[in-house]
């Protein structure tokens, strides 16, 4: 069945404005069910946690429900779902608690894929226990790493890996099974980065080989919420620094103070809303399967709204774009011959086409790129919403930068 796109853009109210929403890859917008799920939670009343009244136990029942969206999102256990305020403050807090157990002669494995979220917080609780950090390299033009080289970082001395199931800046799906078995069979523990994944193809944690699969809400249309899928059993081993009088099971116990319970509600009417991206379900219909069957229609639209985008991008002689791997995201990088790539944004602004410029905090991958230090490029990415209007826009856009 075709990718009813006009039907999907029918969802989003700020669509109508007029832009091509080509940022989302720095975050979505939001379909009005989502937005409805929002204030609704808070137009019913809401309690704090653990009450013994009915808007407590609404918030409650909310935060059960957007375990259990996470996990049909991701193929996980809803007992394992970590939620929180975004990847980068969740990944901080795990790197914490797992690096207490670290110390001189262990080594953490790193890319220079990956976002910073990914990594920084790693080489910082390395550093405080006195363990080592290895960096994989990513191999150019190509934009991927190279399991050969992964393979001779990755010892017995390994704790963890840490990789991104997608490059936010080039889109690179590198062989994260691939490496992730490295890491099992050294016994380490590898940490994936889902975040730029997650909105643009299925996803299966344990596919993946992922201990823990990190997502933030607001990249597949949801709320800004963080999550941490895990197993519950791995979680039980974990310590995280937490008050004494809060929850001790898990996963509540990562959970640092007081949850977002109006965005909880909107999370998972954002998850329906990827379950209903294949075409209305005929039935209720396992939701774990629609999901799966929603996200492989919206990643069969992007990918084929992708290449014109980059064969447009590639027949221009201003145009420079980076990374060439066969499997990426519908995620172009590109810079423009004479312009910053701020004056190209700009100027892509006044044609009414959002694109974002700079290095999108992939900094190991701007600097491998040599784009550093010159502002990065210019980053256009699609999302299910977008259609080949959007892209014919920024293709003429781009076109008047000629010369
Ligand atoms: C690949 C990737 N990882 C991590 C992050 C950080 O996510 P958050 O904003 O939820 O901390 C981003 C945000 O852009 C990202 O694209």
């Amino acid at each position: 069945m075709a990718f009813d796109v006009a039907r999907v853009r029918a969802a989003y109210p700020a669509l109508a404005d007029g832009y091509a929403y080509l940022d989302g890859a720095a975050g979505t917008q939001l379909p009005g069910t989502v937005i409805d799920a929002v204030a609704g939670a808070y137009r019913h009343g809401l309690g704090n946690s653990g009450g013994a009244f009915p808007a407590s136990r609404r918030s409650d029942t909310i935060t059960a429900e957007c375990r259990r969206a996470v996990a049909d999102l991701t193929g996980g256990r809803a007992e394992g779902v970590i939620l929180g305020p975004n990847m980068t403050t969740l990944t901080y807090r795990l790197a914490r608690t797992l690096a207490a157990g670290w110390g001189p002669g262990d080594e953490v494995v790193v890319t220079r894929l990956d976002h910073d979220a990914n990594v920084r917080p790693w080489l910082q609780a390395a550093a405080r226990a006195g363990a080592a950090v290895r960096f994989a390299d990513v191999a150019l033009p190509e934009g991927n790493l190279q399991l050969a080289q992964l393979a001779e970082l990755i010892s017995d001395r390994t704790r963890l890996v840490a990789v991104t199931a997608a490059s936010n800046l080039i889109g690179t799906r590198p062989d994260v099974a691939g490496i992730t078995a490295l890491a099992h069979a050294a016994g380490a523990l590898a940490y994936v980065d889902g975040v730029h994944a997650t909105p643009h193809g299925p996803v299966d944690v344990a596919g993946l080989g992922a201990d823990f699969y990190a997502t933030s809400a607001y990249k597949w249309s949801g709320p800004h919420v963080g999550a941490v899928v895990a197993d519950p059993g791995l979680l039980e081993t974990m310590a995280p620094d937490k008050l004494v009088p809060a929850p001790q099971e898990v996963p509540d116990r990562f959970e640092q103070g007081t949850l977002p319970f109006a965005d909880l509600a909107g999370v998972t009417a954002a998850v329906e809303h990827l379950a209903s991206l294949a075409g209305p379900a005929p039935g209720p219909g396992a939701r774990r399967e629609r999901i799966l069957a929603g996200l492989a229609a919206a990643e069969a639209h992007e990918q084929d709204l992708f290449q014109v985008l980059l064969g447009g991008l590639d027949a221009m002689d201003h145009v420079t774009t980076y990374g060439t791997a066969a499997r990426r995201t519908a995620t172009a990088y590109f810079t423009v011959a004479d312009r910053t790539p701020r004056q190209a944004a700009e100027h892509l602004a006044t044609r009414k086409v959002n694109v974002w410029d700079g290095d999108n905090y992939a900094w190991e991958l701007a600097g491998a790129l040599g784009l550093r230090g010159s502002g990065g490029a210019v980053r256009a990415g699609l999302v299910h919403y977008n259609d080949r209007s959007d892209v014919d826009r920024l293709l003429a856009a781009v076109a008047e930068l000629a010369g």
